[in-house]
């Protein structure tokens, strides 16, 4: 079979991948290749068992792999015969050197600047999928255009705005789709091309274009904004505890103001992910750098906040608990960073576990799908752990449940049964608020939420 366009994405992530996905079954006539160097990554990804677990995924992939959509670890003849160049490398935090933990690690992303340069054999199309920081495509363009051999690139800011867990229903019905390019000739006809390939399935008037920096700039502060909800409600929720009133019942209240909106406004134990952590990290970074100390600042509390969210959550937990947790079984139930992925980057709950074991807790994790990235997060901590998948199983003989994710099983659990399993008196903090506290305290145990007065049996 021939094909129209012959795509490439460099890096089969949690964003290259299922992007690819998404374009390959909605672009029949696209061919599309996912590579990668890590070939375990790449292995996982032509078998059925993929390596990210993602809603919907494994029957997108089962219906467009070998069709038109391949992963390889042959980077450099995917660079060689493609014409479009997605690069979906991790930009993570730089651990090292000027701007460690704040600024972005470009090394993996200007790597593939230099392989894109090496092996293109013709002109390409260079997009931006990664997150980076504003001006990256000026580097990107200054490595890919130093030499004088006839082979043009156009370099695009495409940012991905899917989120994990609903990643397949988003990249079906994004909200937007955004481009930016230069405003030359060849930038807006490589815009368009891309225009092209989004519009076969996502309507036109959610396609939008912009300037390249207002592309690159426009994720970090989507992100921003998007954490800042959190940070928000969730300052406000310490003042609930406070006050005895009820954060959920602040939030629907300020929610219906239709300015306001009623979304990302659930107090919790605080935001993971791999994405609003290190882009507001990266925004405060770019802030100082151009010398708006106060606007970094500003942005910096959102970040402080979730970590004091983190620390709050531990200390209502040993308030509870006596102030002591020591030889006390605590079970965690999740330890995703959300509900419907396996991911656990930046999670609270590693944050949790950790404190627990420095209290000398004895903690048992519960996750139907995160228990092996769970087990490489605190690989080499020290202290008693166990790895259980059944969360009725995992609460048995503990003192007390943590809630860390929201996973729907929770819901539908037999919650007598397990208060008779577990350690007299029994807690259960609810860090996602999602149980029937009345329910739970009916039946004998002690209730924390988060943001709300305790339900306590002394
Ligand atoms: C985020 C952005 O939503 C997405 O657009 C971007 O492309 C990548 O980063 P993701 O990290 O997958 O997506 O998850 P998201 O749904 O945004 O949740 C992030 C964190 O915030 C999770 O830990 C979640 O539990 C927490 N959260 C979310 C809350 O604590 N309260 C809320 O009301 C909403
Ligand atoms: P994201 O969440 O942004 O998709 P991931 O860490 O899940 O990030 O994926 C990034 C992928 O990019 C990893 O699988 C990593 O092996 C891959 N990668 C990093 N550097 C390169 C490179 N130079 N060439 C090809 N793939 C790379």
């Amino acid at each position: 079979m021939t094909f129209g366009k012959t795509i490439l994405c460099i890096g089969a992530g949690y964003v290259g991948g299922p992007t690819m996905a998404m374009i390959a079954a909605k672009c029949p006539h696209c061919r599309v290749t996912v590579v990668d160097i890590n070939p375990e990554r790449i292995a996982a990804w032509n078998s059925d068992d993929l390596p990210i677990y993602e809603p919907g995924l494994d029957e997108l992939v089962r219906t467009t792999r070998n069709r038109n959509l391949f992963f390889s670890t042959d980077i450099e003849r995917g660079i060689r015969e493609n014409d479009i160049i997605f690069v979906s490398v991790n930009t993570p935090t730089k651990s090292f050197g000027l701007g460690a933990g704040m600024a972005a690690d470009l090394q993996y992303w200007e790597k593939t600047a230099r392989q894109i340069l090496e092996f293109s054999k013709s002109s390409k199309i260079v997009i931006e999928k990664s997150t980076l920081p504003v001006k990256t495509a000026l580097a990107m363009e200054r490595i890919l255009n130093c030499r004088d051999n006839g082979i043009c690139f156009d370099v695009l800011s495409n940012p991905e705005f899917l989120a994990e867990g609903t990643a397949v229903r988003d990249l079906e019905h994004p909200d937007r789709i955004l481009i930016g390019s230069r405003d030359t000739d060849s930038g807006l006809k490589a815009r368009q091309t891309l225009v092209d390939i989004y519009a076969n399935w996502v309507p036109r008037q959610r396609i939008i274009t912009s300037g390249i920096w207002s592309s690159e700039l426009s994720k970090l502060v989507s992100n921003a904004f998007l954490a800042q909800r959190i940070s928000s409600i969730n300052a406000i929720s310490a003042l609930c505890e406070k006050t005895e009133a009820d954060v959920t019942e602040v939030s629907r209240a300020i929610g219906m103001d239709t300015r306001i909106g009623p979304k990302f406004l659930n107090a919790s134990i605080g935001f993971g992910g791999s994405c609003f952590k290190k882009d507001i990290l990266n925004l405060v970074y770019l802030c100082r750098y151009y010398g708006l100390e106060e606007v970094a600042h500003y942005w910096e509390n959102v970040v402080k906040i979730n970590d004091y969210q983190q620390e709050r959550f531990i200390r209502n937990m040993m308030g509870a608990m006596f102030n002591t947790l020591a030889g006390k079984g605590i079970c965690l139930w999740g330890f995703a960073f959300k509900a419907n992925t396996g991911d656990t980057r930046e999670s609270p709950a590693i944050f949790i576990a950790r404190r627990l074991l420095e209290e000398r807790a004895e903690v048992v994790i519960s996750d139907p799908k995160a228990l092996k990235n769970a087990r490489s997060d605190l690989s080499g901590v020290e202290g008693r752990v166990r790895y259980v998948e059944d969360p009725v199983a995992a609460a048995e003989g503990c003192h007390a449940i943590a809630l860390l994710t929201e996973w729907h099983l929770y819901h539908e659990l037999d919650f007598q049964k397990i208060f008779e399993s577990m350690a007299q008196p029994a807690f259960i903090f609810d860090g996602r608020n999602i149980l029937d506290h009345k329910r739970c305290f009916d039946i004998g145990f002690n209730v924390y939420p988060v943001g709300k007065p305790p339900l306590r049996h002394f």
